[in-house]
């Protein structure tokens, strides 16, 4: 049912956030995954939340890559600078994936859009640690990775096991464990079933879910019926102070459930 009055729509993003066990959603309306739909109402609703969330002075954002986070940084503006300096970074290597919505693609535009700064990390996503050790080593990739940890805001988008076990072009073998595994949702990396058991990890680059309970501010944006499992599951490993930024595509589904 489509909420037309403003309370009712409030009451709405505090069940959800009840349900998930979360502080904050934001859904917006529609189904951004219907073929009609759109991510461009979750960008501008990321933009809003920033504006009035990210701390003053000072700061050092992280990003995920994919569509959704392509849309937020479309979303953004030199407004967000007011009062504010921004060092955006990629929260982990990346690529590999299509280049306009790898990570660093993502917190480059973030930072043109916003008159902000921004650092790139050439480390691919997926090397063998015997390969990926000797590479931190490297001064440039260390100091890159040094802002990563020191990063207080991370903004990130939530995808489905296995459009995304596609899309980083993962073997047989390993989409065969984690079909086995019941894997429904991966977010940095991190493949989890429905009750947000991690089934499979991918070697720790940037970002690891356990460090962002001790940022200021993690905005999670994904939407769509088709990604409801994924986020009702990955909100499982969230820190509770996460931020939802979803639609009522997928908001319709958690709740029902
Ligand atoms: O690959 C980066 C990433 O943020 C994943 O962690 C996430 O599952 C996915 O992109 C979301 O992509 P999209 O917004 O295109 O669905």
């Amino acid at each position: 049912p489509v909420m037309d009055d403003l309370s009712g729509w409030r009451e709405r993003e505090v069940q959800l956030a009840e349900k998930l066990n979360i502080a904050h959603c934001t859904i917006v309306p529609g189904d951004s995954t219907a073929p009609t739909g759109s991510l461009m109402g979750m960008g501008q609703a990321a933009g809003q939340v920033l504006t009035d969330q990210l701390p003053l002075g000072k700061s050092t954002v992280a990003v995920m890559g994919g569509h959704t986070m392509a849309a937020v940084a479309s979303a953004l503006t030199p407004a967000l600078s007011v009062n504010r300096q921004l060092l955006f970074v990629p929260a982990r290597g990346g690529v590999g994936e299509s280049p306009a919505i790898q990570a660093n693609a993502v917190s480059a535009q973030m930072a043109q859009q916003t008159n902000g700064e921004f650092r790139s990390l050439f480390v691919p996503e997926q090397l063998t640690i015997a390969t990926y050790k000797p590479l931190f080593a490297e001064p440039a990739i260390h100091e890159v990775l040094q802002l990563i940890a020191q990063s207080n805001v991370v903004i990130h988008g939530i995808g489905q096991a296995f459009v995304m076990a596609k899309r980083r072009k993962i073997s047989p073998h390993v989409i065969a464990d984690l079909t086995a595994a019941h894997a429904v949702g991966e977010a940095f990396g991190h493949f989890f079933d429905a009750e947000g058991h991690v089934v499979s990890k991918f070697p720790r680059i940037g970002v690891d879910i356990a460090d962002l309970a001790a940022k200021e501010l993690v905005i999670a944006v994904a939407g769509g019926a088709e990604k409801g499992a994924a986020i009702a599951a990955y909100m499982h490993l969230a820190p509770a102070s996460t931020w939802l930024i979803t639609d009522e595509g997928a908001a319709d589904f958690v709740l029902k459930k």
